[in-house]
């Protein structure tokens, strides 16, 4: 008999989206980088579709919400996006129909009986903070987020009880500051590392916000969203060992440290230091990341890292890059996703749990993503006019299975969440690739049920598979 894989009690079985991504940007008072960019750029973006109607959540969201409800959804998480949500940036006060929209949102999430999580950010600088004080690398910018995220505990924080305060972002160190696929696509080092600062700060800072609003009161948890991308080595040769540990510390510790352990990696601290790049830094700032560690941890897993020791020549030409200290190494025979250009390796999702356990205190944590994203689905339509989609459910499964054997040695997870419940605009590869378990027909908003949605109805319904 096949072996039976049953999770822990109240386990979350959701799926994740992102304000920018889902909602479109009717009614929006400002615009973010990516508005911003696709005004200037729009062929940057596949097939030149922007972010303006997306899957039309901020007018269908109650149809959208009782769709994720028949799937056997129990939990959700969006984003607020700071430019719908504040009027004046500066003061953080909120405009009208943004607190009108995330009210109905987080109302209708609870009336369909799913835990709504909110997360602050998702990519979404307002643009203005980029042109007026260079985003990220600003420490003003870090007390106007704080006012951001002081507002939406304020309105929202009543029924919302898990909070978020960022999304991936070692994402927006990479694609802002050094490998230019997030306006405004700068390669600089210096920068990458100030604002790799300045986002553990203001993440902390909102926490410590948060605590200070008595938001922990009645059951309030905050945490961070972090893509757990594992370096593999290419062999058990020291260099090569190195190499994965310096491009873990560098991608994965230098946000997982600060926000469970309150402390940089040391590691991370000297090669900094040797390279004369560290950021800037105050005695107190250090104080409140250690001060203001999580609550909780979601974890967001679509591919691996594969590393080798540095063989090929430094390109001193960018200036400081995190690739000075490793080479990517293409692992003969690995499993690839085609559309994505991702390796598929399922067995990280136990190396991450293993990781959390041993290392990382045992923090309660969550997949808070994991997915695949598919081009040309319309290819699969069935005969009852819903998109077959075996292979989605074949690597969602796998996924699940090495958690599973995680949770079962211990690990402290609670809940797995796809990316995504329905079919959302991707950033520059807008709706390329699809990830949803739910179809969305661009032309007409129509959207359908994947077989991969009736999957996961059975799955929460009996808590596994
Ligand atoms: C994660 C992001 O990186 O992966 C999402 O949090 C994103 O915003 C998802 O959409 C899938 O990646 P992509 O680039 O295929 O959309």
């Amino acid at each position: 008999m096949n072996k039976k894989y049953i999770f822990p009690e109240n386990f979350w079985w959701g799926s994740a989206t992102s304000g920018p991504q889902s909602e479109g940007t009717f009614n929006k008072r400002h615009k973010s980088v990516f508005d911003y960019w696709y005004e200037v750029e729009p062929e940057a973006f596949f097939d030149k579709v922007g972010p303006e109607i997306t899957s039309n959540f901020y007018n269908s969201y109650k149809e959208d919400l009782a769709m994720l409800k028949e799937i056997g959804l129990n939990s959700f998480r969006t984003s607020i996006q700071w430019t719908r949500l504040i009027k004046d940036l500066e003061t953080g006060e909120p405009d009208e129909d943004g607190v009108r929209f995330y009210n109905d949102v987080i109302d209708e999430t609870i009336k369909n009986g799913m835990i709504p999580v909110m997360n602050l950010h998702h990519f979404d600088l307002p643009v203005e903070l980029y042109n007026k004080y260079g985003g990220w690398t600003s420490k003003h910018v870090v007390e106007l987020f704080v006012k951001f995220a002081e507002t939406a505990f304020k309105l929202f924080g009543d029924r919302v009880k898990y909070w978020t305060t960022f999304n991936e972002p070692m994402v927006v160190v990479e694609g802002q500051y050094l490998y230019e696929f997030h306006y405004p696509k700068l390669v600089d080092g210096e920068k990458a590392v100030q604002a790799m600062y300045n986002i553990n700060l203001a993440s902390a800072k909102a926490i410590k916000r948060f605590r200070e609003l008595g938001c922990t009161e009645d059951g309030g948890k905050i945490g961070i969203v972090l893509n757990l991308t594992p370096a593999y080595p290419r062999s058990n040769n020291k260099d090569d060992l190195y190499a994965s540990k310096v491009a873990d510390t560098i991608f994965n510790y230098s946000f997982l440290d600060p926000a469970v352990k309150g402390e940089f990696p040391s590691l991370l601290i000297n090669l900094l230091k040797e390279d004369n790049i560290l950021w800037e830094s105050t005695e107190e700032e250090l104080q409140i990341i250690k001060d203001n560690t999580i609550d909780f941890l979601g974890v967001n897993y679509y591919q691996p890292r594969r590393v080798k020791a540095k063989e090929s020549e430094i390109d001193n030409t960018k200036g400081w890059m995190p690739e000075k200290y490793f080479d990517y190494y293409d692992m003969p025979g690995k499993r690839m996703n085609p559309y994505r250009g991702w390796e598929i390796y399922p067995e990280a999702m136990y190396d991450i749990a293993i990781n959390i356990r041993d290392n990382y205190n045992n923090i309660p944590w969550y997949i808070s993503e994991n997915g695949m994203g598919v081009e040309g689905e319309e290819k699969y339509i069935g005969e009852d006019g819903s998109i077959q989609d075996d292979y989605r459910i074949e690597f969602l499964e796998e996924h699940l299975q090495y958690l599973h054997k995680g949770i079962e040695e211990g690990s402290n997870c609670f809940g797995y969440h796809s990316w995504t419940p329905i079919d959302c605009w991707s950033w520059c590869n807008a709706y390329k690739n699809r990830y949803g378990y739910i179809a969305v027909d661009l032309a007409t908003q129509k959207k359908t049920i994947k077989k991969s949605g009736t999957w996961i109805k059975e799955v929460s319904s009996n808590n596994g598979f």
